[in-house]
């Protein structure tokens, strides 16, 4: 079970539950390629800082930050996760400040995934306090039936329906973040 390198497995099986496979680490990668393209075009002339929200967006973040081909400085939030379940408690702490002034800087927030948007909603709040000249979002993953937060996400990677992803920086239970493609789990 604990051997897991991509293309050696077709499922991954947790107890019960079976994971198969969704996104292709191509796919990821081509779709990735795209938005930082995308941002580096919005983003000429700028020097944007790029604040990627912790555990779950890291390997997206550096995927990404390397496909922006203008300059940029990087942050990180940390918030607490959904721990070992697979719904949100509906709570989220701040485990991780910002270093970065972010005062009249244009800010863009990285997410893994965008569920009922209660995170970016909250980092949101955040960034209210602060005077940012601009703040847009991007997040790989967005699962649009879930949203119940009023939240625009500006660079979206994959809309997928309501169901539960890992792999690809996404945890079960904080295992799998480093699977390079993304398995959903199969009903
Ligand atoms: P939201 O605050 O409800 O939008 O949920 C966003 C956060 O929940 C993400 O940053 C993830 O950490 C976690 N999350 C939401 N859906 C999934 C999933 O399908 N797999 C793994 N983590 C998820």
């Amino acid at each position: 079970m604990d051997e897991m390198r991509d293309g050696t497995r077709d499922v991954i099986k947790i107890g019960n539950e079976t994971f198969v496979p969704m996104l292709t680490e191509e796919q990821i990668q081509k779709r990735v390629k795209e938005l930082g393209e995308q941002i580096s075009e919005d983003y000429r002339g700028k020097l944007p800082v790029i604040i990627g929200i912790l555990n779950g967006s890291f390997l997206f973040m550096a995927d990404l930050v390397k496909n922006v081909s203008i300059n940029c400085e990087m942050d990180f939030y940390k918030l607490s996760s959904y721990g070992d379940e697979k719904i949100s408690s509906g709570n989220v702490k701040l485990l991780k400040e910002l270093n970065a002034d972010i005062n009249d800087r244009h800010v863009i927030i990285v997410e893994d995934i965008v569920d009922t948007g209660l995170s970016i909603s909250y980092i949101e709040k955040l960034m209210a306090t602060f005077s940012p000249a601009s703040m847009k979002v991007a997040s790989l993953l967005v699962k649009p039936k879930c949203l119940k937060y009023d939240v625009k996400i500006d660079y979206i990677g994959f809309e997928i329906e309501d169901q539960f992803v890992l792999g690809y920086g996404l945890d079960y239970a904080q295992k799998y973040r480093n699977l390079r493609s993304i398995y959903v789990l199969s009903e």
